[in-house]
Order: structure tokens, then sequence, then C-alpha cells
């Protein structure tokens, strides 16, 4: 399930592992939630299954908010501001490199609109979105590429929109206050910041959060009886980055497999990289069903 339309490459987006974690997911949701949900991969690719009635897309970097819903809501919008951005690159003088940190300095300024968030997305390193202490976007810029072209923009935002309009809530908040108003028959999918990163100066994230608060509201999701899945950092080679959940949470932990690891490969090793998958109680048994499957696939492929 490759085919998940997407806007542009976000770091730590979920689209390439979307198809094995939703074997994880019941067949019919009522109310599908992210509250880290970055540029949305689960839920677009749970959209692409017609598998839910609502979502609820959150994420405390209020732009990337804002994105997603002129996208969902109204993408002609997007497309023709975001084609304005684009092709003022060519018209930039003394030459285009230069406009990509005037749009940074207009966004930093406060013109935040989906159109600025865009091109800074397409056209920054690696689509990794990094604030300094202070708040500014101050990730640099791919001088390779010129950023996703404004057709393909509008193929993908279009197909979103038509998979997702009218069908979303949308908010800019600490993901605490989302798990706060969810209900027993709601699924919950946490895809938080990387431990390995959310406690360094390393601004990957503009808000790293802390373990012990996390493991509580977790509790406290399974005191009230509501389901969820959350990605949880993982293990390249021998090495595991990042805390287990506590056991008595009592979440089944399946490891994702997700590729060779292009660090190990750049070092000349091959290791492949897992990422961990927490499963709640309630789902566990269509989870524990689903990994006697994958392991029988496995060994029938000679793993
Ligand atoms: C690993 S990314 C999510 C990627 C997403 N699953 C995707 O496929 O695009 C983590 C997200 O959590 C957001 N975030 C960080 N701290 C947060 C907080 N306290 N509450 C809500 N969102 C937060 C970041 O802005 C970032 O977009």
């Amino acid at each position: 399930m490759n085919n998940i339309p997407h806007l542009v490459q976000y770091q730590g987006s979920k689209r390439l592992l979307a198809s094995q974690i939703l074997k994880y997911m019941p067949n019919k949701i009522k109310n599908f939630i992210e509250p880290f949900c970055g540029m949305a991969a689960l839920t677009i690719a749970i959209a692409k299954q017609r598998r839910a009635e609502h979502y609820y897309l959150n994420d405390l970097n209020a732009p990337l908010v804002n994105l997603l819903k002129e996208a969902i809501e109204t993408p002609e919008q997007l497309y023709n501001d975001y084609n304005l951005v684009w092709n003022e690159q060519f018209s930039f003088s003394p030459d285009h490199i230069h406009h990509f940190y005037h749009i940074r300095r207009k966004f930093n300024d406060g013109d935040t609109c989906p159109a600025n968030m865009l091109y800074l997305l397409a056209r920054c390193v690696k689509g990794a979105v990094r604030y300094s202490s202070e708040g500014l976007f101050n990730q640099g810029m791919d001088k390779r590429r010129n950023g996703t072209k404004p057709d393909a923009i509008k193929q993908n935002a279009v197909m979103i929109s038509s998979l997702l309009k009218g069908r979303v809530t949308y908010s800019s908040v600490d993901y605490r206050e989302v798990l706060d108003v969810a209900q027993t028959d709601d699924i919950i999918y946490m895809d938080p910041p990387y431990q390995g990163v959310s406690n360094t100066r390393d601004c990957r994230y503009i808000a790293g959060i802390n373990y012990d608060d996390f493991v509580s509201s977790i509790d406290d999701l399974n005191k009230r009886g509501i389901n969820f899945l959350i990605s949880y950092d993982g293990k390249c080679g021998d090495t595991s980055y990042g805390r287990d959940l506590p056991d008595y949470l009592e979440c089944t932990k399946i490891l994702l497999k997700a590729g060779k690891s292009t660090q190990a490969t750049f070092l000349g090793e091959s290791k492949v990289t897992y990422e961990a998958l927490y499963i709640s109680r309630g789902l566990s048994n269509l989870a524990l069903q689903n990994q006697e499957s994958f392991l029988f696939e496995e060994m029938n492929n000679g793993c």
C-alpha cells in the first residue's frame, strides 16, 4: 500500500509502515484519532480503506495542521497559493536559492499560511521540521531539488480531500488534551517524537514529550477502556533505541520491519531497522492472530 497519497516527505512519516500498522486495527472504526499526526499518513491510509467514519487530527505544530486542513477542505486554494509561491522562486534574484530564505523569514515573521509551510517542507533538508528554542523555523534548504511541483501537490491534495473532506476535527494542542476527550469506542494511534531526539538539543520536533507523563496518559486510557496503538522507537541491528513502555500497561509489543538502516549502509554495514508498535490490551487478540500469520508467512518465505 505504498500508493497512499501524500503532499511531501515528512521526517518520521509512517507512510511506508502504514500497511503493517493497519493490520492491527479493527476493520470498522467510529472515530480515529491521531494526537501526533504530523502529515497524517495513518489517517490517510485508513481513509483510503474507508475504515473509519470520523477522524481527529492534532499536532502541536499549528501551521502543519492548518496545512492539512486546507489540503483536505479546500485543495484548490492550497494549489493556487502554492503555485504562486513555488513559481516565484524562478523569478527571484539574484538566484532562487535566496527565495527559500525569503519565505522562511516571512514564515518566522508570522506569515505561516499553508502555502508557505508547504513550500518550506517541500524544499527543506530531508523534510525535517526543525525549530530553534525561540520557536523559529531554522531548517536549511536542500539545494539539489526545486521542491514538489504544484501539479503533484494538486493531484495528491485532491485525492486526500476526496477521502477526508467534511469528516475531520482539527486541533493544535498538547496530545494530553486530545486524550482527555477520547471516548470508549475511539481508536487512537500515537506516533510521538522519537525518544532518541526528544530530550536532546537536536530540535527535530517542536517539542519533546516527557516519558513519565506519556506513560501516565497511557495508563489513564487503559483505566477508561480506550484502545490505542503506539509507534515508539525501535531497534537497529543489536542496538535498541528508547526506553520500553512498562509491563503494567499490558500492551503487546511488536517489531515492524522498517527496512535497511541508511546510516549503517553508509558505514558499509547491513543492518535492518525495526520500529516498535505497542498495542493496547483490547486490540491484542487481533494483534496476536496477525502476528501468527505474519510469522507463518516469514517461515514460508524462508526468513
Ligand atoms: C514522528 S512525528 C509524527 C509523524 C506522523 N505519524 C506521520 O506519519 O507524518 C511526531 C509529531 O508529534 C508532534 N508533537 C510533538 N510534541 C507534541 C505534543 N506534545 N503534542 C502533540 N503533538 C506533538 C510533532 O510536531 C510531530 O509532527
